[in-house]
């Protein structure tokens, strides 16, 4: 026991309005922090991922009095911070299955001055969640964050929030959704991923399907509120709501994605459509999915929590919240000017010159969060190509 009556030995850290304990960083913690060896799982890097929960939780509830709960909270450093920054909760509930996350969590919580309001469990996240499953005990927040795949968490996480509540998801098994490990993806997603310059919309698009089908199989419908990459992880942020009605509406944005190998045309058609061959060159395509193709974000929302970021350690979420509100949500997948260069065998030009150019012709187009290499427009792959030719023949 070290003096603070913990069995292994911490440190005190500040993040956002909150000080609290976690465990010493193992040594190359600056490049990465891996969950093997640490009596409690702590990651500096995700303190983002945390700023965006405490102004999503903030932006959605106009009322105060919300229940909120994380299943797997390690030093439950998230929750803590959601109850002190947005003064909306009036009860916290935090739970992990470790032992030693169990006994920092309860000292956390007495160091933030919220003995009074939270509840601690030292419980398998299932059994958690099963058992706040019925309606007198469900959350209005529930935030899923583990290290690797929320599959396992999902379908008790949607059962325990309230219609009309709010649900985080966080997936950190980049390889799975982005394509590296296509038996992975198909087993905890029951979809097919596609590697590609775009995998990170694809993954971002697999894992909100994936929400909205297990959403839909316990009768309720989803709409994704925020939807973002970030180095490690994707993150969605998604309104739940009970009906077999709003399910099944949910579910006519998902859908699949074809890539022609012939053309490197992409296109896409609903859940209920059958196979399409490629609109340019009549190839059989390639198909990926199910994957939603549904907007991923509300611009409204996210420049709701824009306009929330109050503080000035929040200006990685600053940047990552303009650059989403500005992107166009109406097409899906986004173009690497790389690419295009390469298949058109011209020089490069910059995305945002891209962008202005196909602004200028009366398209819609923007630049996208998810790789500085891309942009997104609704303009034909005919005008992309004369735009790009006409960009680089200009700078020669
Ligand atoms: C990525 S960490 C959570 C980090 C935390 N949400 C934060 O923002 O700092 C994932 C946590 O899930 C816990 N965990 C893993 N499997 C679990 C299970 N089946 N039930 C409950 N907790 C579990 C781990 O002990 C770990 O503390
Ligand atoms: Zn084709």
């Amino acid at each position: 026991m070290d003096e603070k009556g913990l069995e292994f030995p911490t440190m005190v850290y500040d993040e956002g309005k909150v000080r609290f304990l976690a465990p010493v960083l193992p040594e190359g913690w600056e490049k990465a922090v891996s969950p093997s060896g640490m009596p409690v799982f702590f990651n500096p890097h995700s303190k983002l991922s945390r700023d965006m929960a405490v102004l999503a939780v903030r932006a959605y509830f106009d009322r105060k009095g919300i229940r909120i709960c994380e299943p797997l909270a390690g030093c439950g450093v998230r929750g803590i911070r959601i109850t002190v920054e947005t003064g909306t909760v009036s009860k916290l509930v935090l739970n992990d299955i470790n032992k030693f996350a169990y006994s920092l969590m309860r000292k956390n919580v007495e160091m933030a001055g919220l003995t009074d309001i939270t509840e601690v469990y030292n419980l398998d996240a299932n059994a958690f969640l099963a058992a706040h499953s019925s309606k007198r005990l469900r959350f209005d927040y529930v935030d899923v964050d583990p290290a690797g795949s929320p599959a396992p968490f999902l379908e008790n996480a949607i059962r325990s929030c309230q219609s009309g509540g709010l649900l985080g998801v966080t997936a950190t098994d980049l390889a799975s959704l982005c394509g590296t490990d296509v038996p992975s993806c198909i087993r905890k997603y029951d979809a097919m991923p596609y590697m590609s310059p775009y995998s990170k919309e694809m993954a971002a698009r697999i894992l909100v399907g994936f929400v909205t089908r297990t959403a839909a199989r316990v009768g309720m419908g989803i709409s994704p509120v925020l939807t973002f990459y970030r180095r490690h992880y994707i993150r969605t942020f998604v309104r739940l709501t009970y009906g077999k009605t709003l399910a099944k509406e949910s579910f006519k944005n998902i859908g699949w994605m074809f890539e022609c190998k012939s053309c490197g045309n992409i296109q896409w058609s609903s859940y209920f459509e059958p196979f399409k061959l490629c609109e340019v060159c009549k190839s059989n395509p390639r198909v990926f999915g199910p994957l939603w193709l549904g907007e991923l974000t509300s611009k409204d929302f996210a420049l709701k929590m824009l306009g929330i970021v109050y503080e000035a350690d929040m200006k990685d979420a600053y940047n990552l919240l303009r650059k989403i509100s500005d992107e166009l949500q109406t097409v899906p997948f986004y173009y690497r000017v790389d690419e295009i260069g390469k298949r058109l065998k011209s020089r490069v030009p910059k995305p945002a010159d891209v962008v202005d150019r196909l602004h200028s012709l009366g398209f819609n187009a923007s630049l996208t969060h998810f790789d500085g290499q891309g942009f997104k427009t609704d303009a034909p792959r005919e005008v992309i190509e004369r735009v790009f030719l006409k960009l680089t023949s200009s700078e020669a």
